[in-house]
């Protein structure tokens, strides 16, 4: 195993929460990411690279090695799956919840429901436990239109302020998981990589620590 260390960062809203809290760890890429149409980039640090990837494919890096650390919503975690994965700290940004919302006012179907998201196995794992049969169907994004549509009942999706549920006519219903975003390692670079991860995940802990801590504006 190479002693590189690789970072796989998930693009998108997570993205800007996620450098400085790197910067505290001191690691910083070395050119401007949001100006760059590159997706590896060299870091202040000569053995740590960072790739920028879709967030849905950072566990996927991280369990088959190609990344050694990876950063990811806790919605895309259970998703996924966490064989072959340790998630050591939460990072505590992008807080928000999976939760299951319907159109308002409208009682969720009895009997078989039919519930659109991209959240396919946790939807599936959630309507089971409940005992509540459902068809699950896939959706890539914009989950709100689906029941206006007529496609679905209800849906599995990520609610933060309830706005984009409230602007298509829809209500929250049950909640499934608080998300937030966390630290994934792949397991065998936790063993091989140990000198290099832990002093990694202590800054970085105490990088999040600091920001709790620090009072609010
Ligand atoms: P992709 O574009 O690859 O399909 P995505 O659209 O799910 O991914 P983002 O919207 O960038 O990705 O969200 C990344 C992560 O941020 C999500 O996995 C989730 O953990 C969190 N998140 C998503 N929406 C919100 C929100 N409204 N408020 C807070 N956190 C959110
Ligand atoms: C996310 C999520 C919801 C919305 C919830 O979408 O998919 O649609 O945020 O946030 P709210 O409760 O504060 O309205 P995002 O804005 O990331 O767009 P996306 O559909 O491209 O993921």
């Amino acid at each position: 195993m190479s002693k590189q260390l690789i970072l796989a960062l998930s693009k998108g809203r997570i993205l800007d929460e996620t450098l400085p809290l790197l910067a505290d760890a001191g690691i910083t890429p070395v050119e401007d990411l949001s100006k760059s149409r590159k997706l590896l980039f060299d870091t202040n640090l000569p053995d740590v690279k960072l790739v920028i990837i879709r967030a849905t494919d950072v566990p996927t890096y991280v369990q088959l090695g190609a990344a050694d650390v990876g950063i990811a919503g806790k919605d895309v975690l259970l998703e996924h799956g966490a064989e072959g994965l340790y998630e050591p700290l939460d990072l505590d940004i992008a807080r928000c919840k999976l939760m299951t919302a319907g159109v308002t006012g409208q009682s969720p179907a009895k009997a078989r429901r039919r519930v659109a998201t991209k959240f396919v196995n946790v939807a599936r794992r959630y309507y089971a436990e409940q005992g509540i049969q459902a068809e699950v169907i896939k959706l890539y994004g914009a989950m709100e239109l689906a029941p206006l549509m007529n496609l679905a009942d209800e849906i599995v999706d990520i609610v933060d302020t309830g706005n984009t549920l409230r602007a298509n006519g829809m209500e929250p219903r049950e909640l499934i998981a608080y998300i937030s975003t966390r630290l994934v390692v792949n397991k065998a670079a936790m063993t091989m990589k140990h000198d290099r991860i832990k002093p990694l995940l202590a800054r970085l802990e105490s990088a999040v620590k600091k920001r709790q801590t620090q009072p609010i504006e």
